[in-house]
């Protein structure tokens, strides 16, 4: 008695490893979780105060639909300090998480036979919202460090194509798309009029000499096609407030508002209030968070490729490794759930990235622990 539309849904397999870890721990199993996309730090306390300030104040009811007016103003504030792009109050929309953000994206743009290009390996999301909103998902290589090029991209250009995703940093492989291809793409997308979703969740989470530049930083013409995506949840440590927003022209964030007022209303009134103190009050905790994740990229770069059958190219920012399994001889599923129940390590399979041949390690989990499992990892291998 489904819709088609949800028959066809596939659920989110890092929630679902997530899930089946979390139930083992809990069932008292010693198990080590590389499942999670999210920080393991907790949200900063100046944060947190200005919910329990929101809360005291009374700020409990009802917003406007797309937010708080002080928060869309801190949004196009940030816009304009770290990414050197102009807003207006009017085009930007806040949402309930970048998830909800991407999803408002998707409906309000794609509609039947739309193509949307999607870059491999790729979030687990975005090909499921381009289905649900009708439209085809037309993958595009990468190269063997998971880098987009211009040249990539227009392969699979078609008199079809609405929309490119871009996700740089990118989950799940950490690679960045260099900022002269960036260019390149701007380009491609004025010069054949397609819309490039920029998903800068990761933005901040870039390390060594690699730059991340905003797509939407480079002129009008593209600034026009760009819909930027991002959220407080990774930046912040704050996944479970739900607080994403969303840049863009006029038309699409009105198109959006009027969706999103017909199925959330408004995000919670408090959360927005910590997102505001998160993007205008004090930054340390973020850098603070990115040098331990710097860390722990490092030794889990150069421990993963000392295990045999596994190989890994350094990433470059988010905070995931993306090593190669083919080696193993195994599949990407075989192997996340063989790891699982035999070694009690928690990854996610790559074939829910588009990839059999890698699994996903987030490094978002305690030093401590990322020794702990790759030390399960190389032990389990030897043994089987
Ligand atoms: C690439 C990417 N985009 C968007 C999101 C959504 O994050 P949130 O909805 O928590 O803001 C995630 C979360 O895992 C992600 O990895």
């Amino acid at each position: 008695m489904l819709s088609s539309r949800v028959k066809n849904i596939a659920p989110s397999a890092t929630l679902a490893i997530d899930a089946k870890a979390k139930q083992l721990r809990k069932s008292g199993k010693d198990v080590v979780i590389f499942g999670a996309g999210e920080p393991d730090f907790n949200t900063p306390e100046n944060i947190k105060l200005a919910a329990k300030k929101a809360i005291d104040g009374n700020f409990t009811r009802y917003t406007p639909v797309g937010g708080i007016p002080e928060l869309r103003k801190a949004v196009a504030e940030k816009f304009q300090r770290e990414n050197n792009v102009s807003y207006d109050v009017s085009e930007i929309l806040i949402s309930c998480g970048g998830k909800h953000s991407l999803y408002n994206i998707a409906m309000a743009v794609l509609g039947k036979g739309d193509e949307a290009i999607l870059p491999v390996p790729y979030w687990v999301s975005y090909e499921e919202m381009i289905k649900l909103a009708e439209a085809v998902p037309v993958f595009c290589n990468t190269d063997e460090r998971f880098r987009l090029t211009a040249g990539m991209v227009e392969e699979k250009i078609s008199d079809k194509t609405k929309m490119l995703i871009l996700n740089s940093p990118s989950n799940p492989s950490g690679a960045i798309v260099e900022p002269d291809e960036v260019r390149k793409i701007a380009r491609l997308a004025a010069d054949n009029n397609f819309y490039v979703v920029s998903d800068e969740v990761y933005e901040h989470f870039v390390y060594g000499d690699n730059k991340s530049i905003s797509i939407a930083s480079l002129g009008d013409d593209i600034k026009s096609l760009t819909i930027v995506s991002n959220s407080v949840s990774k930046t912040y440590a704050m996944t479970g407030w739900r607080i994403g927003y969303t840049a863009g022209n006029n038309e699409i964030i009105k198109a959006m508002e009027n969706l999103q007022s017909h199925s959330t209303s408004n995000p919670s009134n408090i959360a927005q209030y910590a997102a505001l103190e998160a993007l205008t009050g004090p930054q340390e905790s973020v850098k603070k968070m990115v040098r331990a994740f710097d860390e722990r990229r490092k030794f889990i770069y150069k421990r993963l490729n000392e295990i045999d059958g596994i190989s890994c190219v350094e990433p470059e920012g988010a905070f995931y490794a993306f090593p190669d399994i083919s080696g193993t001889g195994m599949s990407s599923m075989d192997f996340a759930s063989k790891l699982l129940s035999e070694a009690l390590v928690a990854v996610v399979p790559g074939i829910a990235f588009g990839s059999d041949r890698h699994i996903r390690l987030s490094y978002a989990a305690s030093m401590r622990d990322i020794e702990r499992g790759l030390d399960r990892i190389e032990k389990w291998l030897k043994q089987s």
